[in-house]
């Protein structure tokens, strides 16, 4: 019998693979060896941690011995079964154009069932080269150059500037931040709402780069606002796998049957198995007519043709297998979490940190320090050679702030986080 969302998050986290603190001690070392794996990154193409791309990038200049945590995909090996995947379907020796099929959907719908115990229909499904590019869809679908997009700062930067190059208007509703912790705002999110001018809010969830993973009751009221007021929600959830303790991710379009009517669904594997260069995500979308306009933006988008490696990748993923290489990587990330909660608190005191309830990010708030976010970026990514992504590239309350990725072996970690110290002072 299924069981409830409810029963799925207090019953240990069975659904998701999470960490019960019950492995064995040669386990733990097994799970250890495994993540910590060192890869040389620097020989592919990697943007992460080529050099010439990260200075590129961020504008500055960068240390040869850098330590790149800023772009958000990790430094760990991709599970046995995708390896084998892609492999397999690279012997085939021909790479034409690429739609996916029946399995495709299958294991989307297994994910679904199995993490969240949502029961989607594979008529919802439409596959997507990454989410990014469904939010640019859905933009350009439901709102008209001019209109505003609510965008909840600090967040994901690309929000922002996806809705400025489609022509329309970010309007900020700021996250209330009380020493370190992260509300949403909803008598600003009233206001906002009630503007129609105003067509589409995206919601970063779990989020990035703050780090809460929202409660039931916090996604509820964000919804009822929006469905009160016509405003269509994108809900953004890549980083769902990644949630932490007893911490507990909810599909929004998963908790009522009025919000599965009226918003769209994004989703996809490239954070959880660190594939986000096979480009493959998907959309969910259970309202017949809204698939129809989003679908149809994408083929006007000419984003409809799929990457052949990034089908066979998803299939690979959203597997049993998957469920437990996802259970080894979260005790991995979590002990990585301890680790620089640990170390801020001892050594670092006067840098302010929220224990991240999901993802792999930290955000570190440095404003005790005194000194100016240009400042603060010379000393940690040139000075210490430690690539964080600036807080000002989330928006409004990113300021002072640095976006470190954990996603990365513990011994680089802790070379990083001394290196942080020393150049900060
Ligand atoms: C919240 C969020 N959405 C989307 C993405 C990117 O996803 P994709 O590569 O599928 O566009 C990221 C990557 O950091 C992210 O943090």
């Amino acid at each position: 019998m299924q069981k409830s969302k409810e029963e799925f998050c207090e019953s240990g986290r069975e659904p998701d693979g999470a960490f019960s603190g019950e492995f064995d001690q040669e386990f733990d070392q097994k799970f250890d060896q495994e993540f910590d794996r060192e890869f040389d990154r620097k020989s592919t193409h990697d943007l992460k941690w080529r050099r010439a791309g990260v200075e590129a990038y961020l504008s500055q200049p960068i240390r040869d011995d850098m330590i790149p945590m800023w772009i958000a995909d990790t430094d760990f090996g991709c599970m046995k079964g995708i390896v084998e995947a892609v492999k397999r379907r690279a012997e085939h020796e021909i790479y034409g154009y690429c739609a996916p099929g029946s399995d495709f959907y299958s294991a989307v719908a297994y994910w679904e069932k199995m993490r969240f115990g949502w029961d989607i229909q594979s008529g919802w499904v439409t596959a997507l080269p990454s989410v990014v590019s469904g939010i640019n869809i859905a933009v350009r679908a439901f709102s008209e150059e001019g209109n505003g997009i609510i965008v909840q700062t600090p967040v994901y930067d690309p929000f922002i500037n996806i809705v400025k190059r489609t022509g329309r208007v970010p309007v900020f509703n700021c996250l209330k931040n009380t020493d370190g912790h992260y509300e949403m705002d909803y008598d600003g999110l009233e206001v906002l709402a009630a503007d129609p001018n105003n067509r589409i809010l995206i919601l970063c969830s779990p989020h990035n780069p703050v780090g809460r993973v929202w409660r039931e009751e916090e996604l509820r009221r964000l919804a009822e606002i929006c469905l009160k007021h016509n405003i269509m929600i994108v809900t953004d959830e890549i980083h769902s796998d990644i949630v932490y303790g007893d911490h507990c991710h909810h599909p929004l379009l998963s908790l009522d049957e009025r919000y599965a009517s009226k918003f769209i669904h994004l989703s996809a594997p490239g954070k959880t198995f660190n594939v986000p260069g096979l480009k493959m995500s998907f959309a969910l979308i259970p309202n017949p007519e809204i698939k129809a306009a989003f679908d149809e933006m994408q083929l006007a988008m000419s984003l409809d043709i799929k990457n052949t490696f990034g089908v066979e990748c998803v299939q690979a993923c959203y597997t049993e297998e998957g469920v437990e290489w996802l259970g080894r990587l979260l005790a991995y990330l979590e002990a990585n979490v301890d680790l620089v909660c640990s170390f801020i608190r001892t050594e670092m005191p006067a840098v302010r940190m929220e224990r991240p309830e999901g993802t792999f990010l930290c955000w570190l708030d440095f404003s005790e320090y005194g000194i100016t976010d240009e400042e603060l970026l010379k000393r940690v990514n040139l000075g210490a050679g430690v690539v964080c992504v600036p807080g000002e590239w989330f928006g409004k309350g990113g300021e002072k702030h640095l976006r470190l990725n954990i996603g990365c072996q513990r011994k680089a970690l802790e070379t990083a986080l001394r290196r942080i110290k020393d150049a900060v002072g």
